[in-house]
């Protein structure tokens, strides 16, 4: 079989949510994990700066790794530049990942339907126009929020969070209107679903959390050839920092990931 590996590309860990239901759908595939940490988060990024910082890194990881096809397993990269790297590297295929507003829209029975994202997912175009598409018959609420990918990052190196710091970010999520309630919430940045529990927990009342991971890794798994073996190189996780620390290190070498430093 082909060795080229899968490329999974987030600005820190939350691409692992991603990552981990691509294993149980490709399990024969190599994976290359990169996180942009040096430029984490994204959120507060202006659009013309992390789309050229993109396009640029995918230049060097493009020639480097040599990909089968790369899972941008971030919102807030994708609803930037899918359409520049596509446009700068026209032999590569990209999967995105993007609001799941179109299934909640589909899903929803009050009509009332959140979307918790970065600030940076919410400000984009290509946001609006997915509401305007695909979900125009309902209320969404687009929730920006400026902390809930930093606490994830905090929640997943060990630290202990304080739940009302979490419930402060989702709370905006849950509308009531005219004896209507938010049905569905959609995590509209890959980093959210590691705090899934605790939201459940929180939660003023209950509502679907929409994690899209398994739909993109189906995407993904639909898009390369059938594979006739088992890779036998290891998996690795790069970072653009080149010194993630200690925590952090555990982390991938749980998730089955060898550390290798890159530039920036
Ligand atoms: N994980 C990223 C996303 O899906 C964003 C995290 C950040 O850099 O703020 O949007």
């Amino acid at each position: 079989m082909s060795d080229a590996p899968v490329l999974l590309f987030d600005s820190g860990i939350g691409g692992l949510t991603v990552l981990r239901e691509a294993r149980v759908l490709l399990p024969e595939r190599r994976f290359v994990y990169v996180a942009d940490d040096a430029g984490f988060p994204y959120g507060g990024w202006s659009e013309d700066a992390l789309s050229e910082r993109i396009v640029r890194l995918f230049g060097q990881l493009i020639a480097e790794y040599r990909p089968a096809i790369c899972i941008i397993a971030c919102n807030t990269a994708s609803t930037l530049v899918l359409e520049p790297l596509r446009k700068a590297f026209p032999e590569m295929q990209f999967v995105g990942t993007v609001p799941a507003i179109k299934p909640a829209a589909e899903c929803t029975r009050s009509g009332l339907v959140s979307v918790l994202a970065t600030p940076g997912t919410v400000r984009r175009t290509y946001t609006r126009d997915l509401i305007q598409s695909f979900a125009s018959q309902c209320h969404v609420r687009l929730v920006g929020s400026e902390n809930l990918a930093g606490l994830a990052e905090r929640y997943i190196r060990g630290d202990s969070i304080d739940p009302q710091d979490i419930l402060a970010e989702i709370e905006p999520c849950f509308v009531d209107q005219n004896g209507r309630k938010t049905d569905i919430v959609v995590l509209a940045c890959t980093h959210y679903p590691f705090l899934a529990n605790r939201y459940r927990s929180l939660a003023p009342w209950p509502v679907d959390w929409l994690d899209p991971a398994e739909a993109i890794a189906r995407r993904a798994k639909s898009l390369l050839p059938v594979s006739d073996g088992v890779s036998e190189v290891p998996d690795i996780a790069v970072f653009t920092s080149a010194e993630p620390d200690f925590a952090i290190r555990r982390l991938m070498s749980g998730f089955g990931l060898q550390f290798v430093a890159t530039q920036d």
